[in-house]
């Protein structure tokens, strides 16, 4: 299957830095344009891949020349409305066509009014051929794909072979944060996924040195579902003083194996992602198991977001 020439990732977040970087470095996909619409996020992205590459040089798992090649092929451009809701007409999504993007992989806020925002503008803008992927933690790829066919230039049905042909195209590509590291790629295809953007899908994240898991576009995906209930009973534990913050996490690191505690992790993923998963999870599914705690939504009213803000069930 073959693999794009031209990648846009949009969103140069922690999730996005990370595809861009596997993308070029394992995939070595020969154009990778890196978008977001904060040039302050760009160069902290760009900082932090020049010392994982260097890290790698270091240890003797790269030469100095692979970094370079890798580094080359990245071009990081700060748009003014990538990451936007009202992004319908803008700047950034006609440059991603007009420099020949095949595929995209979406890498923005967990937000769905953002997310549909930015596939109305790809579907209007980019290659009838492309392949739309979204990383969305939990948001429904049959709902983005909808939103690309209302997108289209001239307005069509979603029903209508051209509009099928536009959703066919738009499908769900789940990295693990950090995404150098974790070896999983969780594929989602929306009901109207073709198999082709399937197989590309599947073919782009083997080709970044990924597992390939499948699962059914359900709210949170097969991750998520069984992640974020987890996380969020750990914080009710929390809540109800069933335990300390270090021995919720000692017990599960020690006791478990596992490589965090799931407090340390909820911070690492970031607080306010863990809330708009759960909130699409119950949202989605109206069942109580998925209602988030409170304490997970005041933590995020006071801005403590975990790791990226210095401050969440610990500081930084
Ligand atoms: N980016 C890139 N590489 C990183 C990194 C980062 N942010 N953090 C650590 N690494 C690398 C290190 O450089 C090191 O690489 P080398 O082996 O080449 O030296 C390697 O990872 C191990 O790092 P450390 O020795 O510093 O630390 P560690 O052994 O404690 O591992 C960890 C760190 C990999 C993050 C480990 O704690 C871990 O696996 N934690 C669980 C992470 C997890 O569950 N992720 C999934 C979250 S859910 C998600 O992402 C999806 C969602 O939808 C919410």
């Amino acid at each position: 299957m073959a693999l794009p020439r031209t990648l846009s990732v949009i969103g140069a977040g922690q999730m996005g830095i990370g595809i861009a970087f596997v993308a070029s470095l394992r995939a070595k996909i020969p154009i990778v344009l890196l978008y977001d619409h904060d040039s302050s996020q760009i160069t902290r992205g760009l900082e932090f891949m020049d010392k994982l590459l260097a890290k790698d040089v270091s240890k003797g798992k790269i030469s100095e020349n692979d970094a370079k090649a890798a580094k080359a092929r990245i071009t990081a451009i700060a748009s003014s409305s990538a990451s936007s809701s009202s992004n319908d007409e803008t700047n950034w999504a006609r440059e991603l066509g007009e420099r020949g993007t095949d595929m995209v992989v979406e890498a923005a806020s967990e937000r769905l009014s953002i997310k549909e925002g930015i596939f109305r503008a790809l579907a209007r803008n980019l290659s009838k051929n492309a392949v739309l992927a979204s990383n969305t933690s939990s948001i429904s790829i049959t709902k983005l794909a909808g939103a690309a066919v209302d997108g289209l230039v001239t307005s069509v049905s979603r029903a209508s072979e051209e509009g099928k042909s536009c959703a066919g195209r738009v499908v769900g590509v789940h990295f693990f944060n950090p995404v150098p590291v974790m070896k999983l790629c969780e594929v989602i295809p929306g009901l109207q996924t073709s198999e082709a953007t399937l197989e590309q899908a599947k073919a782009f994240a083997i080709a970044c040195g990924k597992e390939v898991s499948t699962s059914k576009d359900v709210p949170g995906f097969v991750s998520n579902a069984l992640l974020m209930p987890f996380l969020n009973e750990a914080i009710m534990c929390l809540e109800s003083g069933t335990a300390t913050r270090d021995d919720i996490d000692k017990t599960l690191r020690l006791g478990m194996g596992h490589p965090m505690g799931p407090l340390q992790l909820a911070d690492f993923i970031g607080l306010d992602t863990c809330l708009a998963i759960q909130e699409t999870l119950y949202e989605g599914t109206h069942d109580s198991k998925y209602r988030p705690s409170i304490l997970l939504g005041r933590m995020v009213d006071a801005g403590w977001l975990g790791k990226k803000s210095g401050k969440g069930f610990y500081d930084y």
